[in-house]
């Protein structure tokens, strides 16, 4: 079997059709993701306005499963107003076939299959499929697949020299974003991202590379010298080698380590439309190149309310420091003058459970007994502290629950992974649900550029004043 080259200049690819191409035409038409699934329901809601009289007639759109939702495309046309929903919190952006969510019953489904089934009977690569095209891969499908991208691994050397502009203390969030957003400079011109083959490369590129950037910006931490990708290991082997290897002494894979990652990252791999993936779509949606767009999503995965709070738990952690610590930094995260919360808890959807929350505290019981950490004092505090936070009223009454991120941190923590690359982690996890949601987007003949609505509260129109003039 053949797979495209990982280092050919990719200007090739419109001028030599098929030069890099070995999948089958079959393998890529499912990223052609154009057809809509909402229906118009018999349904109508009326919104009136009691002043004028003036009436606006709403119709009802209704997907596969889930709540419907009222469509406002007309209420500005018909009334004169637009909506207001800071934080979106009831408004659907767009549609979309790819996860799907019930917060009220902790339910996460990619594509359909129920996200514990996945865990426990898949693997990322499996999954990353699956995202992408849809459906779950034939053995050919998915060795094809693997093929391509291991076979992307490698990274420009000159992008290499990219980390020595870093001080050693950067923190790698900063630096694998930056480093995603020049991948836009070595391939601009040649991505046409209206061809669907231009579209299915910078998959497997970026899917395949971003590991390879991830230890990059470890290595570069660490004063130690970058040890370049092997093909001959599946996705996580490879990434642990990049990680842990060192050019003077073997370095043994432990396979069990690199299960859990699979798993993980099987658990991170989507979450429809979280302020991340909302970013990439946004940022797409101007029809800018997608690895800038990646990096914009690199970028708002950082903050500690997403995908920095697996850092930031385990900061937590460390600074409650003992069980007997725990009621005092209860009463701050429930203090509204205190900027303090507890990190790793609530959800803007889960209002229940969340399902991965469920499935990584059972790995980390595991992890932790087979790399003989079973009493590790972490993760101790960490059950004691959600055990006595989901018996407070204040937790219970906004039904807020350990959410992905309480317990991940403790895992990469066990497995020698630094605090500062645990959010890196998570976006290298995240990048096949960046990149499924970018090409649906991009594949749908609808698509617009998405620019929300304002309520402007500043100065009504006034006139300059000479400075001279001025109080
Ligand atoms: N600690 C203390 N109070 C909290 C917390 C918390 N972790 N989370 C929410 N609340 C309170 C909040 O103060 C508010 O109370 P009130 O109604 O009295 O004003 C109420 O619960 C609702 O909170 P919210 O901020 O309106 O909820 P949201 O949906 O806007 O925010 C969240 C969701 C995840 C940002 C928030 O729960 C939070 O900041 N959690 C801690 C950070 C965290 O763990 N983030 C990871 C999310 S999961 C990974 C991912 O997918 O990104």
């Amino acid at each position: 079997m053949r797979f495209e080259s990982a280092h050919g200049p990719c200007n090739l690819i419109p001028a030599l059709p098929g030069h890099f191409v070995t999948c089958s035409e079959d393998l890529w038409r499912p990223l052609l993701l154009t057809e809509s699934s909402t229906r118009m329901t018999d349904k109508k809601f009326e919104l009136a306005d009691r002043d004028s009289q003036r009436k606006a007639e709403l119709p009802v759109r209704s997907g596969t499963i889930g709540p419907s939702v009222v469509d406002i495309a007309s209420i500005n046309k018909d009334l004169g107003v637009f909506t207001f929903d800071p934080g979106f919190g009831v408004t659907a952006a767009t549609e979309s076939k790819i996860t799907y969510i019930d917060g009220d019953e902790g339910v996460l489904l990619y594509r359909g299959f129920p996200v514990e089934q996945l865990a426990g009977k898949s693997s990322f690569m499996e999954v990353s499929y699956l995202l992408l095209h849809g459906e779950l891969p034939s053995a050919k499908q998915l060795e094809e697949f693997t093929g391509n991208i291991r076979h992307h691994t490698m990274i420009n050397e000159t992008l290499l020299r990219f980390f020595n502009g870093f001080h050693h203390n950067a923190h790698p969030m900063a630096m694998v974003s930056a480093v995603i957003a020049s991948m836009s400079a070595f391939y601009h011109d040649t991505m046409d991202i209206y061809n669907p083959r231009h579209r299915e490369i910078f998959a497997h590129r970026i899917i395949a590379k971003i590991p390879t950037i991830a230890a990059a910006a470890h290595k570069h931490s660490q004063g130690q010298p970058f040890i370049y990708p092997r093909n001959d290991l599946d996705y996580c082997s490879n990434m642990l080698n990049m990680f842990f290897a060192v050019p003077c002494e073997p370095y043994y894979i432990d396979p069990t380590t690199a299960q859990a990652l699979d798993l993980l990252f099987v658990l991170h791999a989507d979450h429809e439309q979280n302020a991340s993936t909302s970013t990439v779509r946004l940022a797409g949606s101007t029809g800018a190149n997608p690895y800038a767009a990646i990096s914009a999503g690199v970028s708002a995965l950082w903050g500690p309310a997403h995908g920095g709070a697996n850092e930031a738990v385990l900061a937590m952690l460390e600074q409650i420091g003992t069980v007997d610590n725990i009621p005092k930094y209860l009463a701050m995260a429930k203090d509204k003058s205190s900027h303090f919360r507890l990190m790793g808890f609530g959800h803007r959807v889960y209002k229940n459970f969340d399902p991965r929350a469920k499935i990584i505290r059972e790995m980390c019981h595991k992890i932790l007994a087979k790399l003989g950490n079973s009493d590790n004092p972490l993760f101790e505090l960490a059950l004691r502290l959600e055990e006595i936070a989901l018996k407070d009223e204040y937790f219970v009454a906004r039904k807020l629950y350990p959410n992905v991120d309480f317990y991940s941190g403790i895992i990469y923590s066990a497995i020698g992974i630094p605090r500062s690359m645990f959010t890196v982690m998570f976006a290298i996890a995240r990048t096949v649900g960046w990149v499924a949601h970018w090409q649906e987007m991009i594949s749908d003949p609808g698509m617009r550029i998405g620019r929300p609505r304002q309520l402007y509260t500043g100065p009504k129109r006034r006139d300059y004043v000479e400075m001279t003039k001025r109080k």
